[in-house]
């Protein structure tokens, strides 16, 4: 429920002719911002002409979906008080394995590459928050027999001091640094193997998120991925529940907003195949509610 399908898949052909023509990174933007929102807008008329579910669900998402933005997206929002919010999704994450299951989903890829080259597998993480998973990695990594260099990156400078300390208190080999997920121009090409970015598309606007995809690409020889919370209707039951057990208000509050948020599994396909025209452009789900896009070398 929630994912369009039977309305979305059969006009992402016509969407990518009508919006892939962009000539550069401000017409990509655009280009993407407003694919998917005619995609938005034009649902509900073409809801009409499959079956009564495919018009409930557009009717459905009319009332959930929102511009509203989280706490995490403003600017002036008390740092404190953004530093819980991380903390809590860090219990969070912890709670359901989350940790693990990005881990999962990013293995083969690692393990392909390491394979293949026969040299240190190079990772950056983008929003990285709590920095949790990037440490995680790292050491799940070198369980494995992965020689792997893990670096983390957010844009609010106070993560990525937190980030550092704790990096520092458990001798980890991850680094951290202050990085726009939608501005990579400061890195040089191929720097990494792959860009990674767990929980956190949805606070980009379609636009953002193609630059990001975009950006990544230059800068990773391999991969982009990018792993979010799947639009559906039965998170609606665990997510909040979770932050009244997580003791956050901040945290209910943003995860209820994120929720409304999550771009569905055919919005990220249009979005990675208008910013990677010449990429291989792969979305999944992951058990039990994650979405997948993966944007790759050809
Ligand atoms: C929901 S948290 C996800 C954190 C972590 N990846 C996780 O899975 O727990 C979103 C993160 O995105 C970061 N963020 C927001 N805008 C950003 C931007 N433009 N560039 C980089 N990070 C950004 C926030 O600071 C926050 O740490």
């Amino acid at each position: 429920m929630l994912q369009h399908r039977g309305t979305d898949q059969k006009v992402v052909a016509q969407w990518l002719q009508r919006y892939g023509n962009w000539q550069n990174l401000s017409e990509l933007e655009q280009s993407a911002s407003e694919a998917v929102a005619e995609l938005r807008r034009t649902r509900w008329r073409r809801s009409a002409e499959g079956p009564l579910r495919d018009r409930c669900e557009a009717a459905l998402d009319t009332l959930l979906l929102t511009d509203q933005p989280e706490y995490l997206d403003m600017p002036d929002f008390d740092p404190e008080r953004r530093v819980g919010i991380i903390d809590a999704l860090h219990r969070f994450n912890r709670w359901v394995f989350a940790y693990h299951r990005f881990y999962r989903i990013l293995k083969p890829l690692i393990q392909k590459r390491y394979l293949e080259q026969g040299r240190t597998v190079r990772v950056l993480e983008l929003a990285s928050g709590s920095g949790a998973f990037a440490l995680m990695l790292a050491r799940q990594a070198q369980r494995d027999g992965l020689d792997v260099a893990v670096t983390g990156s957010d844009y609010f400078p106070e993560h990525v001091e937190a980030c550092r300390l704790k990096s520092a208190a458990e001798a980890s080999t991850v680094t951290f640094r202050v990085l726009n997920a939608f501005d990579l121009s400061e890195l040089p090409k191929g720097a990494f193997d792959l860009v990674v970015v767990t929980q956190s598309i949805h606070h980009f606007s379609p636009g953002q998120l193609a630059l990001m995809i975009h950006q990544s690409l230059r800068v990773a020889s391999m991969a982009f991925v990018g792993i979010d919370g799947q639009r559906s209707l039965g998170l609606y039951a665990v997510v909040p529940t979770a932050g009244v057990l997580m003791r956050s208000a901040d945290f209910i509050h943003d995860s209820v907003i994120t929720l409304r948020k999550f771009y569905t599994e055919t919005e990220l396909e249009l979005i990675g195949r208008l910013a990677a025209r010449t990429h291989d452009v792969d979305v999944r789900t992951a058990w039990p509610a994650y979405s997948v896009l993966t944007v790759s070398a050809a």
